[in-house]
């Protein structure tokens, strides 16, 4: 199956990716990921992205969709996968369309993920990442056994650069401006689905596997 993740930032995309990949046994394809893991070796494309991404801005179109399209070509992801944070403009979803549309392979359902603002702003100020593994807690919602240390790898838990006040303000208007026009674009080719993400972790996970079931039984069913 070829999912798209869409919703604002905080939505819980990575969180619910998680457990959608493992009950449909596709890849996850996290653009953010890719971004940061690029800025943690220190390539270059992790330095053009950064400044970006410190801002609370989007990383140029062509430099996104040529990463994406590169992680496409990747044995893992010929027979389905699970895209979170791409697309994010209308230009990238018209490169992704015209990509998997030319392999025969289209999009099956976009998946948006619905949360108030306010309780973005929330989950995302309150966000600890580790520095080690890359696994999310919340200070309140979903805290660590031992304070600052990662339940996995014990990593130390830090704050995401842009999981701060000012431009987590700014990345909702970004995706207000740049990424909500992507609603109407695949609502016009009957691919979006509603999944309410507030609630429980697991609550959301139900909804979020009830909609791709009622578009495909698939192995989770
Ligand atoms: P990216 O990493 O994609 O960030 P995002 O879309 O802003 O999403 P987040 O990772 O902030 O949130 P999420 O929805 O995954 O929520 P999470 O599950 O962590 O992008 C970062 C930057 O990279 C962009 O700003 C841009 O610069 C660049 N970029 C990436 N893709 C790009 C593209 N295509 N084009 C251009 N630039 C691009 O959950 C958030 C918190 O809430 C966590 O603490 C979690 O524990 C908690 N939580 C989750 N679910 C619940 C729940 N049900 N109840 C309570 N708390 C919950």
């Amino acid at each position: 199956m070829r999912i798209v993740l869409l919703g604002p930032p905080g939505a819980g995309k990575g969180t619910q990716a998680e457990r959608i990949v493992a009950a449909r046994a596709v890849p996850h394809i996290s653009t953010g990921d890719i971004l940061r893991a690029n800025v943690r070796e220190g390539t270059e494309l992790g330095a053009t992205a950064k400044r970006y991404m410190d801002a609370g801005e989007l990383v140029p179109d062509d430099v996104i969709v040529g990463m994406v399209g590169g992680r496409l070509d990747e044995p893992d992801a010929v027979s389905g996968f699970l895209l979170d944070g791409f697309p994010r403009t209308v230009p990238q979803a018209r490169a992704l369309e015209e990509l998997v549309d030319g392999r025969g392979t289209p999009i099956d359902v976009v998946l948006r993920m619905v949360v108030d603002r306010d309780e973005l702003v929330g989950r995302l100020t309150g966000r600890r990442t580790c520095g080690e593994c890359g696994r999310v807690f919340h200070v309140e919602h979903r805290p660590p056994a031992t304070e600052g240390a990662c339940d996995d790898c014990g990593g130390a838990l830090v704050q995401r650069d842009d999981d701060r006040d000012d431009v987590v303000v700014n990345r909702l208007e970004v995706y207000r401006t740049q990424t909500e026009p992507l609603e109407r674009f695949y609502w016009e080719r009957g691919l979006l689905r509603d999944v309410q993400a507030t609630g429980t972790v697991d609550e959301v996970t139900d909804r979020a596997l009830a909609a791709l079931a009622a578009h495909d039984p698939g192995p989770a069913s």
